[in-house]
């Protein structure tokens, strides 16, 4: 297969080390791959069917592109990109939709509070003047997150009112113009630091690690030095994470889940999740169930091409 792999806000030659992972692991199964990065990327619309380019020439078709959205800011632009490569018929993994779900994190939780998928009880606001107003919801400390933060950073606990007040109106203040909402959201100490990250590929989890945060910290991403082992999700947990996967659309996708007195909860939906932490976690060649899923979804999609091919061929004989 020829496979391309579409990276974002990548500003070095540096590829992160799940993009690395993926390119070797497609390799081996004797796949050609080839990195897009946004930056070289550009679209020409005119009467040309192709509108993707790179360095002067179109993209050419490839049988999937993985699509890998490593950016922090409002996603509907990048999302717009993404659409192309469907709009011009290549296969993508993640597609547009999915990523912009998972991107932006309101649009997140709104779909898991419409489908029942059990959250932490959070509160969405857009200005400060409101705070209070809101607070009755919550116990001290509370959770703060920005609207497209990753990997933790965005992510702030307030132990009092007092600490609340300046990081909410820091977070909220205007940026270019652009007033992002943030969350607040109820701690759940109970989690003691730890959560579960299930990686999810298709309609299975594929590999699970739990996640304990640094000494001093109540964060656990791998990337802000959180301690990581494999572990076995209970029933309950692997069906809430195929679930919330599917309903946002993804087919790869990273569900992080807390332990509450009252269950499992899931906080977030990562559409790019990290490759390098959670292999070395459990042991599972996650690029290489990656590989294999879209394998078999090229396998899928030429089958179904061939098939409409020969009924098209049928009703003009
Ligand atoms: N409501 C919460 N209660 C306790 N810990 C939390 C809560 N929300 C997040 N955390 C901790 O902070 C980490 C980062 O939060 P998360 O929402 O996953 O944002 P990010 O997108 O930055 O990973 C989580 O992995 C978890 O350890
Ligand atoms: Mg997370």
């Amino acid at each position: 297969m020829h496979l391309a792999i579409l990276v974002f806000e990548q500003e070095d030659n540096n590829l992160l080390p799940g993009t690395k992972m993926l390119v070797k692991r497609a390799r081996a199964n004797k796949h050609t791959v080839s990195v897009l990065k946004e930056r070289e990327v550009y679209i020409v619309f005119n009467d040309n069917k192709h509108s993707l380019h790179k360095n002067g020439k179109p993209i050419k078709h490839f049988d999937a592109v993985i699509v890998r959205p490593s950016f922090k800011s409002d996603p509907s632009i990048h999302a717009s990109l993404i659409r192309q490569f469907e709009l011009e018929g290549q296969l993508v993994i993640n597609t547009h939709s999915a990523v912009h779900r998972a991107k932006n994190k309101v649009r997140t939780l709104q779909l898991l509070h419409h489908y029942d998928i059990p959250m932490p009880r959070t509160v969405i606001i857009f200005d400060s003047d409101v705070l209070d107003k809101v607070m009755g919801e919550f116990k001290y400390p509370v959770v703060v997150k920005s609207a497209y933060g990753a990997g933790g950073s965005g992510v702030f606990i307030a132990e009092t009112k007092r600490s609340l007040k300046p990081v909410v109106e820091h977070l909220l203040r205007k940026r270019e113009g652009v007033r992002e909402p943030i969350k607040i959201q109820e701690y759940i100490a109970e989690s003691k630091g730890k959560d579960l990250r299930l990686f999810v590929v298709g309609k299975r989890v594929v590999a699970t690690m739990q996640r304990s945060a640094q000494k001093g910290d109540f964060r656990s991403n791998f990337h802000k030095g959180g301690s990581v082992k494999g572990v076995e999700p209970t029933e309950e947990e692997r069906e809430m994470a195929v679930r919330a996967s599917l309903n946002l659309g993804l087919d790869v996708s990273g569900v992080d889940i807390l332990r509450t007195k009252k269950g499992p909860v899931i906080i977030e939906i990562n559409s790019q999740p990290g490759l390098e932490g959670i292999t070395q976690a459990t042991g599972v060649d996650v690029a290489g169930e990656i590989v294999e899923y879209v394998e078999r979804r090229v396998r899928r999609r030429k089958k179904k091409l061939r098939e409409v091919k020969e009924r098209k061929k049928a009703t003009e004989g």
